[in-house]
């Protein structure tokens, strides 16, 4: 299968690159965002959105035939591993989905080395999300075979990044110039640092919306301030939501505490209501990674500014783009 360099309307995205496929991804390691560039974002996205053309045309394909994913999550998960498997059967993969590692023997004490070697005997691809920040790169240290990073503790979510850009394009049709705030923990979340990262290789103005204690952190914010993104902290949603094009909310990361008086004092910081969206933009997109528990009020989700159902179903297909770009297939 091949695709044209056009399929995904550069004039439309406004994003300033023409995607040379070139496979540069084959048999590589997707461990965080910092591997792209805007020239990369085109090759990705141009995939993304030809399968999602595809599954909505047909449904499934056979592209993938034969490749096998090992699916290995530390961690809970429901978004991120079904969706990895949804993209490896879409495209005609089958996949070891280890989904709860109590069951295998990482529970007789097999160490993450070990347990990859293993994985890699039997499938062409990792998924892994694990608790400790570096253990996607750790993993790739000692495989053969691709790893992609599905969450490495409060580290990064590369490929969830990925899904809320194609998100923003295809909710908006550009990012440039746009006003995107964070709110919520900044400090545990991943996705806000592998998502702030992404944006900073574009011209727009991050808002950081938390509790103090839950404050982006401060080498992130210097290291994209060195690239001269436009970034500013803040308590109060309210200073900043009438100039927000793009509202991301994410959830008090509560596993991550050590505390749980701590917890409980910011548990509640933030409650998206029809009351906040009624001050907001009327084209503002609101978007969450999930699971909410709380930040966002169900009264919200039929509002059309509403995009975190949407912005779950995009995250397939950009997961297909990666599972066929990596295994050289694209
Ligand atoms: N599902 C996302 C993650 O695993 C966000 C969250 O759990 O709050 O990072
Ligand atoms: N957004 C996300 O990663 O969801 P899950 O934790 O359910 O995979």
């Amino acid at each position: 299968m091949t695709f044209a360099a056009s399929t995904i309307n550069v004039e439309t995205h406004r994003l300033p690159f023409e995607a040379q496929h070139d496979g540069r991804f084959k048999g590589q390691s997707i461990l965080s965002i910092s591997q792209f560039n805007l020239d990369d974002l085109g090759y990705v996205f141009d995939v993304a959105e030809e399968f999602r053309l595809m599954v909505k045309r047909v449904g499934s394909l056979n592209l993938l035939r034969g490749y096998i994913l090992a699916n290995l999550f530390y961690e809970p998960s429901t978004r991120t591993s079904s969706s990895f498997l949804a993209a490896m059967q879409r495209l005609g993969g089958t996949a070891i989905p280890i989904n709860e590692v109590r069951y295998s023997s990482v529970s007789k004490g097999e160490s993450l080395p070990d347990t990859i070697r293993t994985l890699e005997a039997y499938a062409d691809v990792i998924v892994l999300r694990h608790p400790e920040v570096g253990s996607a790169a750790l993993a790739a240290q000692y495989a053969r075979k691709p790893i992609i990073n599905a969450g490495d503790g409060i580290g990064e979510h590369p490929t969830q990044a990925l899904l809320d850009l194609f998100t923003i394009l295809q909710e908006r049709g550009g990012i440039s110039g746009l006003t995107v705030t964070m709110l919520g923990d900044l400090k545990y979340g991943r996705t806000v640092h592998s998502l702030a990262k992404l944006l900073s290789l574009f011209d727009v103005q991050i808002n950081y919306v938390s509790p103090e204690i839950l404050r982006m952190p401060a080498d992130l914010v210097s290291q994209l301030a060195a690239k001269g993104t436009r970034q500013a902290e803040y308590t109060d949603l309210r200073e900043v939501l009438g100039a927000t094009d793009i509202l991301y909310v994410t959830r008090i990361q509560k596993e991550r505490f050590t505390d749980p008086a701590e917890y409980d004092s910011v548990k509640d910081s933030y409650v998206i209501t029809p009351e906040i969206m009624a001050q907001a933009r009327p084209n503002m997109v609101l978007m969450h990674p999930l699971p909410r528990v709380g930040e966002i009020s169900m009264d919200v989700d039929s509002d059309p500014r509403a995009a975190y159902f949407r912005q779950m179903e995009y995250g397939v297909y950009v997961r297909m783009a990666l599972l066929a770009l990596v295994l050289g297939k694209a």
